[in-house]
């Protein structure tokens, strides 16, 4: 399922590709060609795509064909392309590595350590009322075998609720209760994607979807996040129309890490490719209830679903507590009853007293999620005022809502970076976490659910370690460019 990047797209994402540093020096031919790894580094151009034909990206850039001819034989040199006669010239890296998931992504209990590897917050303090609440309530349940493998009814009623106040109206047969949002995606893998079939996944994304996927061994092609713009809708939408995948995971929703909202066209224009193309859209709703700034949330992206093609997931863990681990899916009643089947072989069902736990929060959201939202802004305009000021030659864009900042470095260092800070006690998730291919070291995530102090020491300590970084002289970076 290789998939090819036009002339015009390319042209596109290269932008002023011969406007940039070093352009006095260089040739015409090495400039494209430096540009070129440029996006490959950064994840815009994904690995393993076809590169338009030389002839047809001369005619894009307006430059002749030796300058392309020149630069597709540097990348190859190079190792950043490579060719077969008559069928096309593909991106690769050097050496052919590729990176494999670790799935390690999990917060450590280090209490001396400020992680910023971990993008949630602590618990709010509604939580132990609740919590004393569910344990009232449990008495409810207790003569029954407490084995519900699509969740209790009371809290599938309150998140079909939740779906119809976004304007979706939902059965409860249409949710299934998990133990997490990663357990939805999960059990919707296993379901919908057998082993080696492709996927198409935006880059950056999150770690452990990728973790997920790769347990399904699935044939990964991505679709490369403009740090401002977001999603290019002419390239995703090729994107699918080029692969089919059988399956494509997106996060419309303040998207982690880069902090992206998806605008309503394209979500409708998505779901219509989709369609078109025989893909089923997992859509992963973690953050819908943390806009910041009074920022509106288009209209879910299953409201555009007329064939039954978009699973949603989503779950407490972003505006509640991860702790709780309570997630769900919502799909069509029959969907959700082959899920449950399937659940029945992994973990039978969800805990009720957490369920109950789920019910009592969900109760209290209109006072909960606005408190929620109001300490997330407060924190990201401290960590986003840190950055200006200890690291201004960072590039960060500020994120409407979700909880994290997805910074541009002055340089391809995030895995050194994140090495050197773990020893002044500050963890980071690098660039590298977020992509499938060892490519995104000059981005770094920075979550803004630690308290604002936290936060300013923790920018501090990087913007000390950053500057070492520059002065022992060392070539760090180059070696954990690739991560295996
Ligand atoms: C996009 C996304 N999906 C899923 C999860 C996992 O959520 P849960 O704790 O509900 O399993 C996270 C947590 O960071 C996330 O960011």
């Amino acid at each position: 399922m290789t998939s090819t990047v036009r002339g015009s797209q390319l042209a596109r994402l290269l932008g002023h590709w011969h406007a940039l540093p070093g352009r006095r020096r260089n040739p015409d031919y090495a400039a494209l060609a430096g540009a070129i790894r440029g996006l490959l580094a950064d994840g815009r151009l994904p690995l393993g795509v076809r590169l338009a034909a030389e002839r047809e990206l001369a005619e894009a850039l307006k430059v002749s064909r030796t300058t392309v001819t020149a630069a597709y034989r540097e990348l190859r040199e190079s190792g950043h392309l490579t060719s077969r006669r008559g069928a096309g010239s593909w991106t690769t890296l050097p050496g052919g590595h590729k990176v494999a998931s670790s799935g390690l992504w999990t917060p450590q209990d280090d209490l001396d350590m400020i992680d910023l590897g971990c993008a949630a917050l602590a618990a709010p303090p509604e939580l132990m009322p609740a919590a004393a609440a569910a344990a009232q309530s449990l008495h409810r349940y207790v003569s029954g075998a407490g084995y519900h493998p699509t969740g209790i009814i009371e809290l599938r009623e309150a998140v079909a609720r939740g779906y119809a106040d976004r304007g979706l109206p939902t059965s409860p047969d249409q949710i299934m209760v998990t133990s997490g949002t990663q357990h939805a995606l999960d059990l919707v893998l296993r379901l919908m994607t057998p082993p080696g079939a492709p996927v198409l996944l935006e880059s950056p994304t999150y770690p452990n979807a990728l973790a997920a996927l790769s347990a399904r061994r699935a044939r990964i092609a991505t679709h490369g996040l403009d740090n401002d713009e977001g999603w290019d809708a002419d390239l995703l939408l090729d994107g699918l129309r080029q692969t089919r995948p059988r399956l494509a995971y997106l996060i419309p929703e303040f998207q982690n890490p880069t902090g992206h909202l998806m605008p309503a066209v394209l979500r409708e224009r998505v779901v219509a490719a989709a369609h078109a193309a025989g893909t089923d859209l997992v859509i992963d709703e973690s953050f819908v209830d943390l806009p910041l700034d009074g920022t509106e949330v288009p209209p879910p992206v299953a409201c555009y679903d007329r064939h039954s093609r978009v699973v949603s997931i989503g779950g407490m863990s972003k505006p509640y507590w991860g702790g709780l681990r309570i997630g769900w899916v919502r799909a069509s009643a029959p969907l959700v009853q082959r899920l449950a089947a399937l659940r029945v072989g992994v973990d039978m069902a969800s805990p009720v007293l957490d369920q109950l736990v789920a019910v009592h929060l969900l109760a209290r959201a209109a006072t909960i999620v606005p408190a929620r939202r109001r300490q997330l802004a407060d924190q990201r305009d401290a960590l986003v005022a840190a950055v200006r000021r200890e690291l201004p030659e960072w590039g960060i864009r500020v994120p409407r809502g979700g909880v994290t900042l997805w910074a541009e470095l002055d340089g391809p260092v995030s895995s050194a970076l994140s090495r050197a800070a773990e020893e002044v006690g500050v963890r980071l998730a690098p660039g590298p976490r977020f992509g499938v291919d060892g490519t995104l070291e000059r981005f770094v995530r920075l979550p803004f659910t630690l308290p604002a102090s936290d936060l300013e020491d923790a920018v501090k300590r990087l913007a000390a370690v950053r500057y070492d970084l520059d002065h022992t002289r060392r070539p760090q970076w180059r070696e954990h460019t690739i991560l295996t």
